[in-house]
């Protein structure tokens, strides 16, 4: 088999682009070699790849300036997706799509349904709704879109490294704790978003690392196992704050746990892992690099 990952230098891509898989190639585009806003050099280079599915692992992520930027984060987030979905469909490609927990308000005290009303808050996930709209009309029995959310992993930029960066610099930090969901490794998120393209798997499927966490649990949980692991030396006092005193150009959910009921049987073979455990596979990852760098 051979998967089309759309994307390279992200979390998403990179996770993929490590994956170990026996039979499988992987191969990550990312915007030197493909342009998703232009739909038929997509077309001419997909077919040219000769392969059986495709994983969309790009996106406008940059919640607050999609605030400002609301033309950039449609053309990426959703007239891309549209592009892609058209060509899969013209090319009986199975298409695996990311989505996000910022497509609902919030409001709910359970966990969100897949099939549950969405209502995005923000320019963001305004988008990404748009995008799953319109996968659900022009491909819906070949394509699976993949909600998740507070997605971390050794690549980029995301909450874990730059709360152990910042622990490392500042005496004290502020961390919002009214702001519930979960996180979610990027290694795992791969390895189901894989799967969901070779076994094609189809329709809304949540996926996010087991248990719940304020960013201020994540953040004191990250805290005290970067101590654990050594890539910190002391703990510095971390304060719970609320959402209102530290206002963003985006509003996000202040619940968005995502109910994965429909995922364990989609994808039986994968277990979901609780965050905390995740997380601590990633630091150990982050230290190896780290001694690596050093040696
Ligand atoms: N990160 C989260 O917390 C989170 C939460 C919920 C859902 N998700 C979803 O999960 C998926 C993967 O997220 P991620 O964290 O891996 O994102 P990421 O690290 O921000 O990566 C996004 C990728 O999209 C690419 N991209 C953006 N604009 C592009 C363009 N015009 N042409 C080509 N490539 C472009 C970027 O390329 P460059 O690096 O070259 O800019 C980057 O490789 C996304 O669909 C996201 O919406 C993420």
């Amino acid at each position: 088999m051979k998967i089309l990952v759309i994307g390279k230098s992200g979390q998403l891509a990179q996770a993929l682009a490590n994956l170990s898989t026996v039979n499988v190639e992987i191969i990550c585009l990312g915007r030197e070699q493909i342009d998703i806003l232009d739909k038929s050099s997509l077309l001419n280079t997909i077919k040219e790849q000769n392969i059986d599915a495709v994983i969309n692992a790009c996106a406008y992520t940059a919640v607050d300036l999609a605030e400002k930027e609301p033309e950039q984060a449609y053309k990426i987030n959703t007239l891309a997706v549209k592009n892609l979905a058209e060509v899969c469909k013209e090319l009986s490609l199975h298409f695996v799509h990311i989505s996000t927990d910022f497509v609902f308000n919030g409001l709910k005290s359970s966990p969100y349904l897949p099939n549950d009303d969405i209502n995005p808050l923000s320019v963001y996930g305004k988008t990404k709704a748009e995008a799953e709209q319109l996968l659900t009309e022009i491909i819906p029995n070949s394509s699976c879109i993949i909600r998740t959310s507070w997605v971390y992993s050794t690549y980029g930029n995301n909450f874990v490294k730059s709360m152990v960066r910042l622990m490392a610099e500042k005496p004290e930090l502020g961390i919002i704790s009214d702001q519930i969901g979960s996180p979610t490794y990027a290694k795992g998120l791969a390895q189901v978003s894989l799967t969901a393209a070779l076994e094609k798997v189809s329709g809304i499927q949540h996926w996010t690392d087991a248990g719940v966490a304020s960013w201020y649990d994540f953040a004191v949980a990250i805290q005290e196992l970067a101590i654990e692991k050594g890539l910190l030396v002391k703990a510095i006092p971390i304060k719970p704050i609320k959402t209102i005193s530290y206002p963003t150009p985006a509003t996000r959910p202040s619940y968005s746990v995502l109910d994965k009921s429909s995922s364990i049987l989609a994808f039986p073979n994968l277990p979901i892992i609780h965050w905390r455990k995740q997380l601590s596979s990633m630091l150990d990852e982050l230290q190896n690099e780290k001694e690596e760098t050093q040696s």
